[in-house]
């Protein structure tokens, strides 16, 4: 399993958590916003639906988890992401006309996870949902407003306590913007209970207490339509499934002409990306892959010394220009400002003083359909040597004594093995990688390794 795990064929995470994703159903070719995305689970679990097509911005605004966030799109190979980094807050509208897919999975006290970290149930207090309110709000607000009219938005926490969700949901759409649909409707089978439409207010020592009047917003709305609305949430209480508990809400943007972006006196702000940014190959480097490769896919990029792919989606919205302040300053295509960028799609080769150094094991059997060099067809028996430990010679497997160098050698099964061959082939994967072939290709696994 922890082989699986790190090669990024499988993700491990609580049932519950994978409702959110099932609940938004982007479809392919769909552009979605993860709001609050580290450490990733969930969008990867969009880059499911996507599958390479589309566009899932990846938002996390703390540095140390962007790092977390980009490492494992890259263990599941992902094309489609894009991860940035802003306070969700007050991510900017990009693209202009808005996200089809927003997924608000934000920070929370965790009340629901007891099960899995009892710690929580020793220090949750009252207060501590209460504090947590305005974040979520402010989050869910601003999900709400960089949907596209008609689009999906989905609120979540691993948290039970009313204050930090039906509040929440109640008080954003008490301004009017979206409507809760009903997710029974959507996750028929779930076992689940309705939203909560009343809750009272209580004090750290557990008792019901008054509210001063500036903080209403915590107490059950006392609107009927918005009461209703309310029940149409889910709730996944721990006990009742024997595991975690869970809270979602699917919204529906108000549909109607998005607001026209445009201003008369318009302010043109045509500053560039920093340089760390990705940019899409420009034509000398394309002709290096070309050279290398036999050809290029569409879509490749490249940041520092790195070849990324990524999807059609993607390079549109990088192409497209956009809006800020409702219309008043316009940033030109050809760049993310305002958005800021830290990755984006599968890492694919490495460069080094102009000329494809490597292949990337992640990406080498996605490329063997676009490119021809550099795999080597070998019969699986080679395989199966490498695999075991014994480094063949190179004339073994058809490549001449004199051609040193990163090669994938690839099956007819089309598995892959990227391989530094020199007077020998040596295996150029990870511990767990050889673990999985090992295993997929009958061969012995020993205890320790499963
Ligand atoms: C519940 S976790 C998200 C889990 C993630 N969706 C997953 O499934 O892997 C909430 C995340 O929101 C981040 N966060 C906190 N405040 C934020 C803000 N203002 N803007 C964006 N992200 C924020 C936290 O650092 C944390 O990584």
């Amino acid at each position: 399993m922890n082989a699986l795990h790190d090669t990024g064929r499988i993700t491990r995470q609580e049932a519950v958590s994978m409702l959110p994703v099932i609940a938004l159903a982007p479809e392919p070719g769909a552009v979605v916003l993860d709001l609050c995305a580290s450490p990733g689970s969930k969008t990867t679990q969009i880059c499911e639906h996507l599958g390479d097509s589309g566009l899932v911005i990846a938002n996390e605004v703390v540095r140390g988890r962007v790092n977390t966030l980009v490492s494992n799109i890259q263990r599941h190979s992902s094309r489609p992401a894009v991860v940035v980094q802003h306070d969700g807050r007050h991510i900017p509208k990009v693209p202009s006309r808005g996200f089809d897919y927003v997924l608000a999975d934000v920070p929370c006290t965790g009340s629901g996870t007891t099960r899995k970290n009892p710690e929580v149930w020793k220090k949750w207090l009252p207060s501590s949902g209460i504090s947590m309110h305005a974040l979520q709000f402010d989050l869910l607000r601003r999900a709400i407003a960089v949907a596209k009219p008609g689009g999906r938005i989905v609120y979540s926490t691993c948290s039970l306590d009313p204050i930090e969700n039906e509040a929440v949901v109640s008080r954003a759409i008490s301004e009017g913007l979206a409507r809760v649909i009903p997710a029974g409707d959507i996750l028929p089978k779930v076992p689940s209970n309705p939203g909560m439409t009343s809750w009272p207010i209580l004090d750290d020592s557990g008792i019901v207490s008054e509210i001063s009047p500036e903080l209403h917003f915590l107490k059950p709305t006392e609107d009927d339509e918005l009461s209703s609305q309310l029940e149409g949430c889910l709730r996944v209480w721990n006990d009742s499934i024997d595991g975690g508990g869970f809270f979602l809400a699917i919204l529906e943007k108000e549909g109607g002409e998005a607001r026209r972006e445009f201003d008369s006196k318009v302010i043109v702000d045509d500053r560039g990306d920093p340089v760390s940014t990705p940019v899409p190959v420009n034509e000398t480097l394309r002709s290096v892959l070309c050279e290398s490769w036999g050809s290029a896919p569409e879509h490749i990029w490249t940041r520092g010394k790195s070849i990324l792919w990524s999807t059609e989606e993607v390079e549109r919205i990088w192409r497209a220009e956009r809006f800020r302040r409702g219309g008043k300053i316009l940033i030109p295509g050809d760049r993310w400002r305002p958005l800021k960028v830290i990755h984006l799609g599968l890492i694919c080769a490495r460069i080094r003083k102009g000329r494809v150094e490597r292949l990337v094991s992640k990406a080498a059997r996605r490329l063997s359909n676009e490119i021809s060099e550099p795999f080597v067809r070998v019969k699986s028996s080679v395989f199966h040597d490498i695999l075991l430990g014994e480094e063949p010679a190179s004339e073994q497997i058809g490549v001449s004594a004199d051609k040193k160098g990163s090669f994938v050698l690839i099956d007819d099964d089309g598995t892959c093995l990227p391989v530094w061959i020199g007077s020998r082939v040596t295996p150029m994967i990870n511990e767990s990688e050889k673990t999985v072939l090992r295993a997929t290709m009958g061969l012995t696994v020993s205890d320790k390794e499963v």
